[in-house]
């Protein structure tokens, strides 16, 4: 029996897609990386996800794991002759458990599914994500993706209380009691988290669940430079109870994001800068007072416009939300980094010279999680060739910094070479020992995460 044949036994012949059929499964969001897969396959069950496994291993052709797809690293992109395991079809969604604090996905569940199941009854889910109506649970947590929440909810990692996923060998490792305490042994929930689907195959996850806060609001705030933004950033953690999100972006992306009529910008003149922060708290009003009134006395501020209801705060967040999609359009190299706070400024402003350097005629725009020092540089008219010298130039950068070479979109095909900036020879090492240990045959998305041996 071919491999091929074994799939569809295993999944029916119409979840076994190969040839044009493959289309969209077979590159990431950017278009940068892709790969031929021998097929894409599409479980809807955990046997299922296990006969995949058993017979990819007898064929001895590797699998990459795919949930949305909106990874920006390429671990859920093929290469030639991977069999691409498309989690879409794993979409169930329990109903929440108050008492617990928990809700129950299916990996191919997108996030904004659960976080609607969450919140119809008034509770939320901490992750947040401009992706979160195609991101899925499932890649979410095998990239313990960051987002906006960060601040009070901590990163994906801190809302999981379990999961279950599929080893390389089709046994079933399952936490999926939620448990909030639970120390019998290691924590392999922990270890699959952020392993970019090098170490299982995630095919449920128990997210933690708490009470939706009454209300929101948020201010979107004009600032002359990053300097002055990290001073706002200090009057908003020490005057505002509830800070929920403080994010940046600067006038070259928001120039951007309002040309493709993404977003207004609330101002009449263009600053350099400008945060958008969020508070949580028992009503609108007086989260808009608490915000005003850190804003008003910082250094630097130009301009702030504050938003109370839901619609208004849904055009601040759609200026800088929209940035993905409008720098997309000019294929930047897209470096996800993150440097201690007080290093951002001075980060931001050694890119320019580091890149043109690097690449004549390039820019780096940059935005990003301001309050987690989380910089999105994307680098725009990198001539072909040179994207590998922008990326040295600017990982360099951040190492000298202390930072994080991946703050939150993870390492994947892109970073794999770099991981050396990030991580001791000791670390990769013992890296390397875990997967030798759970993937031996090297089946589970080979080529990702750990660089060349
Ligand atoms: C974001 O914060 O918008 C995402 O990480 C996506 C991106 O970096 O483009
Ligand atoms: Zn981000």
């Amino acid at each position: 029996m071919t491999l091929l044949d074994r799939l569809r036994d295993a999944v029916g012949d119409t979840q076994v897609l190969v040839g044009d059929l493959v289309t969209g499964y077979d590159r990431d969001w950017t278009g940068r990386l892709h790969g031929h897969p021998l097929a894409v396959v599409r479980p809807g069950s955990t046997a299922e996800v296990v006969a995949i496994l058993r017979a990819c291993a007898d064929a001895g052709v590797p699998i990459v794991p795919q949930g949305g797809n909106t990874g920006l690293v390429g671990a859920a992109s093929p290469s030639d002759g991977e069999v691409v395991l498309a989690t879409g079809r794993l979409a169930e969604v329990g109903a929440p458990d108050p008492v617990g604090g928990t809700i129950v996905a299916g990996a191919g569940a997108t996030l904004e599914t659960v976080r609607l199941a969450a919140a119809a009854a008034g509770l939320e889910v901490g992750i947040d994500l401009a992706s979160r109506g195609t991101a899925t649970i499932g890649g979410v947590v095998a990239t313990n993706a960051g987002g906006a929440r960060v601040l009070r909810h901590g990163t994906t990692r801190a809302q999981v209380l379990g999961l279950e996923a599929v080893l390389a060998d089709g046994s079933v490792v399952s936490r999926l009691a939620g448990l909030p305490k639970d120390n019998t042994g290691y924590d392999l929930a922990q270890l699959l988290v952020g392993s970019e689907g090098t170490l299982g195959v995630i095919t449920k996850v128990v997210l933690r669940v708490t009470p939706a806060p009454p209300a929101r609001a948020a201010a979107l705030v004009a600032l002359d430079g990053t300097d002055a933004a990290v001073r706002l950033l200090v009057a908003l953690r020490s005057g505002v109870d509830g800070l929920d999100a403080v994010e940046f972006v600067t006038a070259e992306g928001v120039d951007l994001v309002v040309a493709r009529g993404l977003a207004r910008l609330q101002f009449a003149g263009v600053a350099p800068v400008y945060v958008l922060a969020e508070a949580v708290g028992s009503s609108a009003a007086s989260i808009a007072d608490a915000l005003a009134t850190a804003v008003e006395p910082v250094e630097g501020v130009l301009d702030a416009a504050v938003a109370t209801t839901g619609r208004e705060r849904a055009g601040l967040w759609a200026l800088r939300e929209g940035h993905t999609e409008a720098l997309a359009a000019l294929t930047p190299v897209k470096l996800d980094v993150a440097v201690p706070v007080p290093a951002l400024p001075a980060f931001v402003a050694a890119l320019p010279s580091a890149v043109t350097a690097a690449a004549p005629g390039s820019r780096p725009i940059s935005f990003g999680h301001l309050a987690e020092g989380n910089v999105h540089v994307n680098v725009v008219g990198v001539p072909p060739g040179r994207e590998e010298r922008v990326t040295d130039a600017v990982l360099e950068l951040v190492a000298a910094r202390g930072g994080s070479i991946s703050a939150e979109h993870g390492v994947g095909r892109a970073k794999r070479a770099w991981l050396h900036l990030g991580r001791s020879a000791a670390d990769i090492s013992a890296m390397r020992a875990v997967k030798k240990a759970l993937d031996p045959g090297g089946m589970l998305s080979p080529g990702r995460v750990l660089p060349e041996e």
